[in-house]
């Protein structure tokens, strides 16, 4: 596989220069660094995992929100954005129309922004969504920056409009812009909305529904969820009632089936993504102290479209590699289903299409695998498709 300026990349130096400048002017005396900060991550982390119904006092963890989880998972939306170049179906530009609700410091707006520049947007115009003020007045600090300073090679400029709003008594139509958006964005801020609700799944995806209204004809609405086995499921639900609405939206990725998901046949399995990206050292420093990993960056994702079409005609690989003695085994998901692929060690070759294939890889198997079969890589041609 040869890299592409498409493909995801691990956050840069400028980028943590810039929110060192950043966070002390931000946060004066609630900044922290060293310890303090490892200790205002794991107490933030143990919220984001074990109480989500406590998440509204994430606003008072600034520090940790500033210097730890926006520069990790700033890279995240590179997933989904990485795969649409791959296949071709980015939004045009010269410039990107972005709507970014729940939008907390902006890290989705701010990972967009990377992206472009790479793929020479000339820049963004952002409208944000976000309950917390506290929260806009970092993202519009940030915002600020980008395209300028030490982001001036790192970032697409961006041009930011904030709206102080909660997001679950509107509809995100009425906030629709000339010739629609490139992209409506919801970065990790799905999972919080209608929690107590009755009927979440309902709620969003009327949502979702309504953002892909108010889109360009090649705009995207993007949703990235923690990699948790909850988040993760719930999105997956909200996947299978979208893909068996005959009406707009239509999912376009991750799945390359239609159908229900068969991930959500047993209860413990969820289906997420996991980019090779490590974290830069100085914020490997900070997970250590917070008991939380460093390697591999987990979410899962849905993008959507106004226009029928998936991503590749291909398997995409859900899980795996697991080593056991002898051999080394992946799951895959096609339009059968899910199959498990066992390779012998034995049988590993040089170039081998299976060799770094994880979960996300996409795949061709040549002929007509039945759901649940075990194929043997010595039985079956496999090509890597991405
Ligand atoms: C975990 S943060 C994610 C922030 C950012 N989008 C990102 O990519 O990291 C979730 C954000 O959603 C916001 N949020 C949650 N419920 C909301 C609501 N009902 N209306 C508006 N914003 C909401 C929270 O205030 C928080 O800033």
């Amino acid at each position: 596989m040869v890299s592409s300026i498409h493909d995801p990349r691990a956050l840069s130096d400028a980028w943590l220069r810039a929110i060192d400048e950043a966070a002390p002017v931000l946060l004066g005396p609630h900044d922290r660094t060293g310890p303090a900060l490892a200790d205002e991550v794991a107490r933030l982390s143990e919220l984001y995992t074990r109480d989500r119904g406590a998440l509204r006092a994430q606003s008072a963890a600034l520090a940790a929100r500033l210097r730890f989880f926006l520069p990790r998972d700033l890279p995240k939306i590179e997933g989904p954005l990485a795969e649409l170049a791959w296949a071709g179906a980015l939004p045009a530009g010269p410039r990107w129309k972005v709507l970014d609700l729940g939008a907390g410091l902006g890290t989705t707006t701010l990972g967009i922004a990377t992206f472009a520049k790479r793929v020479g947007i000339e820049g963004l115009d952002v409208l944000a969504i976000e309950r917390d003020p506290r929260s806009l007045d970092v993202m519009k600090h940030l915002a600020a920056k980008c395209g300028r300073g030490v982001l001036a090679d790192e970032t697409a400029p961006v041009t930011l409009e904030t709206r102080e709003l909660d997001l679950e008594p509107i509809d995100v139509r009425a906030l629709r812009t000339p010739g629609g958006y490139s992209m409506v964005v919801l970065g990790l801020a799905l999972n919080e909305l209608w929690a107590a609700h009755p009927d979440p799944l309902e709620r969003r995806s009327t949502l979702l529904a309504r953002a892909s209204e108010i889109l360009a004809d090649d705009g995207v609405v993007i949703v990235i969820e923690p990699a948790l086995r909850e988040s993760s499921r719930a999105l997956q639900q909200l996947r299978d009632r979208i893909d068996a609405s005959p009406r707009a939206p239509y999912v376009f990725a991750p799945c390359t089936r239609s159908g229900p998901c068969p991930m959500l046949e047993g209860e413990r399995d969820w289906c997420h993504e996991e980019l090779p990206l490590a974290l830069p050292d100085a914020l490997k420093t900070v997970a250590r102290g917070a008991g939380l990993r460093w390697e591999g960056l987990s979410y899962a994702y849905l993008t959507l479209r106004k226009t029928p079409g998936r991503v590749a005609d291909a398997w995409r690989v859900v899980g795996g590699p697991i080593e056991s003695k002898g051999r080394t085994e992946w799951h895959a998901c096609g339009e059968p289903g899910l199959v498990r692929i066992a390779r012998l060690t034995r049988n590993r070759r040089e170039g081998d299409a299976l060799e770094g294939a994880q979960r996300g890889s996409m795949i061709a198997i040549e002929g007509e695998p039945a759901p649940g079969e075990t194929l043997r890589t010595d039985r079956v041609r496999i090509d890597r498709r991405r």
